[in-house]
């Protein structure tokens, strides 16, 4: 069942949201060479407890760290620690917040450094996917024209989608149904109704699709070593059109 929240449940879920971008604008501030990813973890959680929330990710599924922190060919889960940010990496942070029992997640890839042109089409291409997939969160389209959405951007510039993980719809939990893959033909799912809210994550790899797990059993990188990207926002789809409940 796909739970639409009312009215009131929306203000909350926008001030978790709002949060989570505030967070964000917080790390980003501090992506530069020299910086370990670790502290980027500590700069975030203390910002998030600062706030009467929580970090969303800390102990989820035994998960150590309160944000990811996935460089070059990690996809998504990179768990923060000792590693150093490198004049030309880029580097995908997903934050999660709990504030007043409401999530937010967002993720967004940033350069570090003077990055190559390729990282920067990457960087660009994903983002832009993540809005035309936004651009399909209306009610009475079909779930799945929001991965076809994606999909038909990114392939049309030669990249390709992640398929092993996906988007989710977020509330009181921090997935809720549906999913929400990247990929698909359109017309297809449930209908699209005021009151759903659907976290929207589009990962995009330079080369082929594939992933793998690395044996820390967190860390997913590109199988064939290529760059990937990750911009994720959590989306209201309502009378007036999607609005994006992770902006400042
Ligand atoms: N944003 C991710 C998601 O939607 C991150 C959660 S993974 C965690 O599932 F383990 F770190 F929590
Ligand atoms: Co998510």
């Amino acid at each position: 069942m796909i739970i639409r929240k009312s009215q009131d449940e929306l203000q909350a879920m926008r001030e978790a949201g709002r949060l989570t971008a505030l967070t964000h604008d917080v790390v980003a501030a501090a992506v530069r060479p020299g910086i370990t990813t670790a502290s980027l973890d500590a700069l975030a959680e203390e910002f998030i407890r600062d706030h009467d929330a929580i970090p969303a990710f800390k102990g989820y599924n035994g998960y150590p760290a309160s944000i990811c922190v996935s460089v070059n060919e990690e996809v998504v889960h990179g768990i923060p620690g000792a590693r150093i940010l490198r004049d030309g990496d880029i580097v995908s942070i997903d934050i999660g917040v709990v504030l007043d029992g409401f999530y937010g997640d967002m993720a967004r890839t940033y350069p570090v450094g003077e990055i190559s042109e390729e990282a920067k089409r990457l960087i660009a291409v994903t983002e832009t996917a993540l809005e035309k997939g936004i651009a399909a969160a209306v009610a009475g389209n079909r779930l799945s024209d929001i991965g076809h959405a994606v999909q038909s951007y990114v392939e049309a510039h030669g990249m390709s989608v992640v398929r092993d993980f996906v988007g989710h719809g977020i509330g009181r939990s921090m997935h809720e149904e549906p999913q929400i893959p990247n990929f698909g033909r359109p017309g297809y799912g449930p209908r699209l109704k005021p009151g759903m809210v659907l976290a929207i994550e589009p990962m995009v790899n330079v080369g082929g699709w594939e992933v793998i797990v690395l044996s820390d059993n967190w860390t997913v990188v590109t199988a064939d070593r290529s760059l990937s990207a990750h911009f994720e926002d959590t989306v209201a789809v309502t009378e007036g059109g999607p609005l994006v409940l992770t902006q400042a």
